[in-house]
């Protein structure tokens, strides 16, 4: 059975149990800042798990894409080299949200293994392991489905502390978790291994395919679990894990899908197809990963889940390095992959062009230091030492190389890396990248009442009664004057961050009672359907279940409707302009300006800018009006809306239309008509990653204020240039600028007749030492080609002669030493200067007869010039 017939079947199964089919969720999980990448299939349903996300459907089934390589779950270390692991893999799952439990979860799990419309495998290559308490789990596999009590395990905490264990199931140090059962496939006593709680369990005979995770709690930050609403199941089976089961063979990579890849990637490095080749498995596994994630909008950088996507990519480079490729290859295998792959996922069709681009673009930049890197790795390992640590990071810190990337390539020569040795060197960058890739948090307080209903597309003032009070994040019942905290209101006209566009401010005021009033800085959902609005109490007191009237900044927020709505039309305009391959990868909207990321392999040139904002104020005079539908996702999509690809959607969506110029999905506010925006200017473009671009524009006032702005910059230019007028300006610097060229050049002249001038004196006021003439001084304001220049002159002044000059600027020190030829055998002028250069703290060289060096310790020239004399003696 070919791998995507057994995708199927999966689905169809559970569709046929009542299961909605949906689809696979990104790699970059939506709005979960405790999630690296998407690695399990609920990871979509967690708020669903949790109570915080309602769904038309209790019962669900996917086959998700999941990457397990940084994080909780983290396998790339062993990719390519054990059977199974891999960093991106599918995993197929089901899903209860309080629908069916224990019971169902296992029944479902046997019928699909082992039912002959189904997978039909034979039962008696399986066995079951609970989690050591769950008697439950056990009772139902032993007298329902009929396994013998010794092939059911229980298996307890057995990772070091109270539900660290096989089987207790966490999604990652907080979230929905629960005791599991896993069910595991016996691949023959051919293979060296036991059974799971075994001394042997490592080894490969006996196989995890299928987790049921019986979902009842939520772990906090403290390690404390919370019961969940409703006990819930969440099931996972790697497609990859079954497929070999199905298809008769041992390892993952034997599959069909893997099959494919791997004579891709032996043709792509030249090297003959082979199964024992680790490293064919190690980029036939890595181009899926990268390819997926690129694909779900992660791009290579030095932070966060850029960098653990360019640690996946040089690791596959490097690999193909070592089979003799050293070549661009990688970005080749995209086209298998999508022929492989693209009919399940066809995100792998649309995007491979950008895909390929964004591969190759790393390989040319991994490929200039890769060879150099891997010279100054050969020569530190040749003597089979460990490899310290200073080298692991100098292979880190400037050539690129990931340290899993070195710690692989140790693992290989069976030497030991250093790798305590190289996080010490590391701190300081390490703080720069936790930094970076820290994400902002909004669902920190506990909140379990009714959703907030959301009035503010068409007021901006509405009478609300108070839910609920947080102060330091822990709930009141009242707030005093001066107390910071967040308000959640049964409804209210606040627009809460979300889409790019940031949350409204305004002002809660206690409706004819005490003179209370609250003002809100900024709006952050605190659950999907739940506003918060943090402000401080100005003056009164507020109280649970107090009416109060909320009201929006309006000149605010009509500035932030016009920069969205602008936004929307300029995402129109780029493709007018650059190509319908412009995809939108981020934005922010303010009420000061709008900022668009976007997917453009080059600078927009300033033709495209003009041509952009004219088209985008072609829009804005048209006077469209702007309107907003609530439909079905498929209708929006069969309609031509643009969405974010890898953004949430409900199954109802938001469809914002500005006349025929734009259609996009879209949640945040925005104007009544195009001519609203009054006026759109761009105001700044340039890159931000490879293949990223971000431009930012005002509109409205925002826009009348930056022209000002540049009118009055324009206007002191030509105060300051004396210009008539500001037309004048430019012309007027350009004069400035021949003068300023032949000033230089007449400057030039003088120095060197200075020069002459100073190195006559100079050589009439010689010392002699032992019969040989020795000139030895500082000289002040001198450049580095000056102190040159004047030791020639006063070589051939001199005739025969030592001198050493030296000259200091912005704390460092400048020494040039000239010997004439006659005396080169006596004293070489290399030597001299090193004298010299020692005591300032650097180092010089050059030839016999003239030589120069740098130093830092200017506080020790003057002693270090009077010791030429006594040196020079010492020599002659
Ligand atoms: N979420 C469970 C797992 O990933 C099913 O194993």
């Amino acid at each position: 059975m070919k791998t995507s017939e057994i995708r199927q079947k999966y689905l169809d199964f559970f569709a046929s149990k009542g299961h909605q089919i949906v689809s696979s969720s990104s790699l970059v999980p939506w709005e979960d800042p405790t999630l690296l990448f998407t690695n399990a299939g609920m990871n979509q349903f967690k708020d669903v798990f949790l109570g915080f996300d309602k769904r038309p459907y209790s019962r669900a089934t996917t086959s998700q894409k999941c990457v397990r390589a940084g994080g909780k779950h983290n396998d790339l270390e062993n990719v390519g080299y054990t059977a199974r692991h891999h960093t991106f893999f599918e995993m197929l799952g089901n899903f209860s949200f309080g629908d069916y439990f224990k019971r169902d979860a296992i029944h479902y799990a046997w019928e699909f293994l082992t039912g002959k419309d189904w997978l039909a495998l034979p039962k008696e290559k399986l066995m079951v392991t609970v989690y050591a308490t769950d008697d439950e789990a056990f009772e139902i596999w032993n007298k329902e489905i009929g396994i013998p009590a010794d092939k059911i395990v229980r298996i307890g905490d057995n990772k070091g502390a109270a539900y660290a264990s096989d089987n207790f199931w966490t999604m990652g140090d907080t979230g929905p978790c629960g005791p599991c059962t896993e069910i595991f496939y016996d691949h023959g006593d051919h293979i060296w291994g036991g059974p799971p709680g075994s001394p042997e369990e490592d080894g490969d005979r006996f196989i995890e395919i299928w987790n049921n995770v019986f979902m009842q709690f939520n772990r906090d930050e403290s390690g404390t679990l919370h019961p969940l609403p409703k006990p819930s199941v969440d099931t996972g089976m790697g497609l990859e894990r079954i497929s070999a089961v199905m298809q008769g063979v041992h390892a993952n990579y034997e599959i069909d899908l893997f099959q494919a890849l791997l004579k891709a990637a032996a043709r792509e490095t030249g090297i003959a197809f082979s199964m024992d080749e680790p490293s064919l498995k190690v980029i036939a596994d890595h181009i899926r990963a990268c390819s997926f994630l690129i694909a779900d909008g992660v791009i290579p950088s030095n932070d966060g889940r850029g960098y653990v996507l360019r640690r996946i990519i040089r690791r596959a480079i490097r690999h193909g390095y070592k089979l003799g490729q050293k070549g661009l290859f990688f970005h080749k295998l995209v086209a298998d992959l999508a022929a492989e792959m693209g009919d399940a996922y066809p995100e792998l069709r649309m995007k491979q062009a950008e895909v390929e681009d964004a591969l190759k673009q790393e390989e040319i930049k991994f490929a200039e230091t890769l060879d150099k890197g891997m010279g100054l790795l050969e020569s530190a390992l040749k003597d089979g030492k460990a490899l310290d640590g200073a080298t692991v990071f100098k292979l880190y810190d400037t050539y690129g190389f990931p340290v899993d990337l070195t710690a692989d390539i140790g693992r290989e020569r069976g030497i030991e890396v250093d790798l305590a040795g190289f996080e010490v060197e590391m701190n300081a960058q390490r703080e720069r990248a936790r930094a970076a890739s820290s994400f902002k948090m909004t669902g920190n307080v506990d909140y379990s009442g009714a959703d907030t209903c959301f009035e503010g597309y068409s007021q901006h003032s509405t009478d609300a009664r108070v839910l609920a009070l947080y102060k330091d994040n822990q709930p009141v019942e009242y707030l005093n004057a001066g107390d910071e905290g967040i308000v959640v209101l049964d409804n209210t006209p606040f627009y809460a961050e979300g889409g790019g566009q940031i949350g409204d401010s305004g002002t809660i005021s206690v409706t004819g009672g005490i003179n209370a009033l609250f003002d809100v800085t900024d709006t952050q959902k605190i659950q999907s359907a739940v506003f918060g609005h943090k402000g401080v109490l100005a003056r009164g007191e507020l109280k649970l279940g107090d009416s109060v009237t909320a009201t929006i900044d309006l000149h605010t927020r009509l500035a932030t409707a016009r920069n969205h709505s602008a936004t929307h039309l300029l995402h129109s305009a780029l493709h007018h302009v650059l190509g319908n391959h412009v995809a939108q990868k981020g934005s922010l909207v303010t009420s000061e300006r709008t900022r668009f990321d976007f997917s453009h392999g080059e600078a927009v040139s300033s033709e495209q800018i003009a041509e952009i904002e004219r088209i985008v104020n072609r829009m804005v005079a048209h006077n469209a009006e702007v309107s907003a539908t609530v439909m079905p996702y498929d209708d929006a999509m069969k309609a031509g809306a643009t969405g974010l690809f890898g953004e949430k959607y409900g199954d109802e969506v938001r469809v914002l239309k500005m006349g025929e110029h734009s259609m996009e999905l879209c949640g945040g506010t925005h104007v009544n008509r195009t001519g609203d925006i009054g006026f759109f200017k761009i105001v700044s473009e340039g890159g931000i990653a490879a293949g990223v671009r971000r431009i930012e524009a005002v509109t409205g006032e925002g826009a009348i204020l930056w022209a000002q702005e540049q009118d009055a910059l324009l206007k002191q230019a030509a105060v300051a240039l004396k210009a008539q007028g500001t037309a004048e300006v430019v012309t007027k610097i350009s004069a400035l600028q021949s003068d300023l060229k032949a000033l230089e050049k007449e400057m030039a002249k003088l120095k060197v007749k200075l020069a002459a001038a100073a190195s006559a004196e100079l050589a009439d006021n010689a010392q002699t030492v032992a019969g040989v003439k020795l000139i030895a001084t500082t000289l002040e304001g001198v450049d580095n080609a000056g102190l040159k220049e004047t030791a020639e002159k006063l070589k051939d002044k001199l005739g025969s002669g030592i001198i050493l000059l030296a000259t200091t600027s912005e704390g460092k020190v400048s020494l040039v030493a000239a010997v004439t030829a006659d005396l080169t055998g006596k004293l070489k002028a290399g030597e001299l200067v090193n004298f010299v250069a020692q005591q300032v703290g650097g180092k010089g060289g050059g030839r016999p007869d003239f030589a120069q060096a740098g130093g830092t310790q200017v506080e020790n020239l003057a002693q270090a010039v009077a010791s030429v004399e006594g040196f020079v003696a010492g020599k002659l």
